[in-house]
């Protein structure tokens, strides 16, 4: 058999392996130390109670004669669709049948380039979380990307591009920067959008991290927007669902794309069929979690989670600028980007804080060439660690 030769074109991505590797090596050869790490991109605290009981609650009734239940929609259940849409798009006029629950963000922003052209011209920010740019080199779009840098000069907000472009990759709060957009900047986009009948894929994971309030929560709160963007959300980092598994896709069905002879199709079909076609469905049990999340005590519950992993970024980002760091991000995100020294490189700040502070993050250039020079921290450890590690960072030498 022949294999897809686009495979052979991505680049191997050694970050976290190598951050392994660093990390057991320095252990190994020094066993009495405590290694705090701050590089961890998971949530940590447990799922919490009203979940859980949802969780059970749709189990028992799995083992009954009653309520089992086999294949769902592949779409999601409507109980989820409608609560979805009556909580996280009130006002904002998204209808159940423009959900798609899936079972990860990361899996619906790979799976949208199946209905993607393969002439189109991509735009994709740097530095960036991968699965954008390596979904698309797989689909044979190498040479159509354009890369549009997120940087501290332009205040970690792309410029539009400045050639036409048919997709634009939009991530916020931003991962690894942990910066937000603004409705107005947001806005911009959208406009060009409209202009040049562009798509923008946009991946709100991190919206429940948001504190300020000219940040949107989704890109709907902009007008225009439901013809010209596909929204992805996710239960991971709202509801520490990263073991379980859920999130979900917008796709507005007045949003369209085009034929070769300049014809309109709507999207939502054709994703429905792609949907429908390569995916079952997100289990019964699942979805009941999800859908407690939205309940008063769920919400209540999920948000002391927040809470607590924002505390920790807070704790971060003052305790680095108390030391006389510059940082960007951990208001409206769990990430803390780190603006290192002049002409300190990320790769050698990990290895000065491993050895030095014993602390673990991630440098900046392992999320592409615009990250270098950076270094992401996250509030995602315990309290106590996160104290510890600024701490040690604080009495470390710059
Ligand atoms: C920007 C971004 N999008 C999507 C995801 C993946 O989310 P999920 O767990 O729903 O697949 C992540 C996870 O780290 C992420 O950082």
């Amino acid at each position: 058999m022949r294999i897809n030769d686009n495979f052979l074109e991505l680049e191997d991505n050694y970050l976290f392996s190598t951050i392994a590797k660093k990390v057991a090596n320095y252990q190994k050869n020094n066993p009495d130390k405590k290694i705090i790490k701050l590089g961890i991109g998971d949530v940590t605290r447990p799922i919490v109670p009203k979940v859980v009981e949802a969780i059970k609650k749709a189990s028992d009734e799995m083992g009954t004669e009653e309520g089992f239940r086999g294949y769902g929609p592949e779409q999601g259940y409507d109980f989820l669709r409608n609560t979805i849409v009556k909580n996280d798009y009130k006002d904002l006029n998204i209808e159940p049948d423009e959900i798609f629950v899936s079972d990860g963000a990361k899996c619906d922003c790979g799976n949208i380039v199946d209905i993607i052209g393969n002439d189109n011209k991509i735009a994709i920010t740097n530095p960036v979380y991968p699965v954008y740019l390596d979904t698309n080199i797989m689909a044979g779009r190498k040479g159509n990307i354009i890369y549009l840098p997120v940087l501290e000069e332009n205040n970690f907000v792309p410029e539009l591009p400045k050639e036409k472009v048919d997709i634009i990759y939009l991530c916020f709060p931003n991962n690894p920067t942990g910066t937000g957009i603004t409705k107005n900047d947001l806005k911009k986009f959208v406009d060009y959008a409209r202009e040049n009948k562009s798509i923008i894929l946009y991946d709100a994971a991190y919206e429940a991290y948001i504190t300020e309030e000219n940040i949107p929560h989704s890109i709907y709160e902009i007008e225009g927007a439901k013809e010209v963007a596909i929204e992805f959300k996710s239960y991971s980092k709202t509801a520490g669902f990263t073991g379980l598994r859920c999130a979900y896709v917008v796709i507005p069905k007045c949003l369209k794309g085009y034929k070769e002879n300049g014809e309109e199709v709507a999207l939502n079909p054709l994703w429905n069929r792609r949907t429908c076609t390569k995916f079952n469905g997100v289990s019964y049990v699942t979805q009941k979690g999800a859908e407690a999340t939205y309940s008063e005590e769920g919400r209540e519950q999920i948000e002391e989670n927040i809470k607590y992993y924002k505390e920790n970024a807070r704790i971060i980002k003052e305790g680095l600028e108390d030391a006389g760091y510059t940082t960007f991000g951990g208001v409206n995100s769990p990430y803390v980007w780190l603006k290192l020294p002049e002409g300190v490189k990320s790769w050698d700040f990990f290895d000065k804080l491993l050895t030095e502070a014993n602390v673990v993050g991630t440098p900046g250039v392992g999320f592409g060439p615009s990250g270098e020079g950076y270094f992401r921290l996250t509030g995602f450890g315990t309290k106590e660690n996160t104290l510890e590690a600024i701490e040690r960072i604080k009495s470390m030498k710059k």
